[in-house]
């Protein structure tokens, strides 16, 4: 059995998140209790190819340990080729397929979610991923692709040998729209005895306490609930593993982490690109302040540091005047 013991009890991860996730970022979630994280989803095609920006998508410091790359294709001896140029050049601590990404840009190539309805397809680029690496691989995928059928490609994945798989509990056609059903999930956690990681609108300590009730599973996988608020990781864990409600951080201890990442992203991504980036973190941490909207104004024409120091200046005395 390939190595899997960062999935535990009560280990609450990363989920990954195209244009989100970054090494920066993931690095912040890390830092303030996800168990583990993920890279964005990488093609495997452009990553055979040698593109350039997908070798820098998969850059990784050892903070960000235990770390998964995520592959999204089609072609079983792609992704095989892929897999093996990830175990000989990176040596991340797994590999993940991607299966459920909705987007029909994904999808329109067989890719993403559409292995959803291609279950031949998607065992056959597990077999092939498995025997060309030796790191454990685990899958994402959502509940089906228009309705729920994906508990018996789970039960098939795992018979290939899949370590874990989390589950968001949509269809690949409901997108992002409600509900999430951490019942089927729960289903899925029934019929296969490797780990399955609940994911799907976990956000706070009863929405998290609802999916383990639900599902029954015994990890989560936070994404845009991460979003503005690294420290939701140390909360939920530390409700799952104690059963204590830790305080939300304080304005400064968030900010604090803004600036952190802001940093963190300009080194990685040079001060132009990162800046940009940061307009779109700094919406998110500003949500549910007074004033939303002149400050969302001001944030998404960041140039600077100065102009990040300004706003939150702004948001701060907007807050408490
Ligand atoms: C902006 C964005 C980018 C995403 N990119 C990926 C991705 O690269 N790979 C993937 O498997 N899922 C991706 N997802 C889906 C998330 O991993 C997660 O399954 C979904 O957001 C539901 O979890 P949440 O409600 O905690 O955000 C993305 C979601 C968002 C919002």
């Amino acid at each position: 059995m390939r190595k899997t013991d960062f999935i535990t009890d009560n280990s609450v991860c990363l989920a990954p998140m195209a244009g989100v996730t970054s090494s920066s970022y993931r690095r912040l979630c890390m830092e303030h209790g996800a168990s583990f994280c993920y890279s964005e989803m990488i093609s495997a095609k452009a990553l055979t190819l040698k593109d350039k920006k997908t070798y820098k998508l998969m850059e990784f410091s050892p903070l960000e340990r235990p770390f998964g790359i995520q592959l999204f294709g089609y072609e079983p001896e792609i992704m095989a080729e892929a897999a093996r140029i990830i175990e000989a050049e990176l040596d991340p601590d797994f590999i993940d397929i991607n299966m459920g990404c909705p987007a029909p840009k994904i999808t329109g190539n067989k890719s993403g979610s559409a292995l959803l309805r291609e279950h031949d397809l998607a065992c056959s680029i597990a077999e092939s991923i498995l025997n060309a690496c030796s790191l454990p691989v685990t899958a994402k995928m959502r509940l089906g692709w228009d309705g729920f059928s994906s508990l018996e490609l789970a039960k098939r994945l795992e018979a290939e040998g899949i370590s874990a798989i989390a589950v968001h509990g949509r269809t690949a056609k409901q997108a992002y729209k409600p509900p999430v059903s951490y019942d089927l999930i729960g289903e899925i956690r029934k019929a296969v005895s490797i780990p399955v990681i609940a994911n799907g609108d976990i956000t706070d300590e009863s929405s998290a306490d609802n999916a383990v009730r639900l599902s029954g599973c015994r990890s989560l996988m936070i994404g845009r609930g991460s979003e503005g608020d690294p420290f939701i990781f140390g909360r939920i864990r530390s409700f799952l593993n104690d059963g204590v409600v830790l305080p939300k951080p304080r304005d400064n201890e968030l900010f604090e982490t803004l600036f952190e990442l802001c940093d963190s992203l300009c080194e990685e991504k040079g001060l132009y690109i990162g800046i940009h980036e940061m307009r779109k973190h700094a919406l998110s941490y500003l949500r549910g302040f007074p004033g939303a909207a002149s400050l969302r104004n001001a944030a998404v024409k960041l140039e600077t540091r100065a102009d990040l120091e300004e706003l939150v200046r702004r948001a701060l005395s907007l807050k408490y005047s």
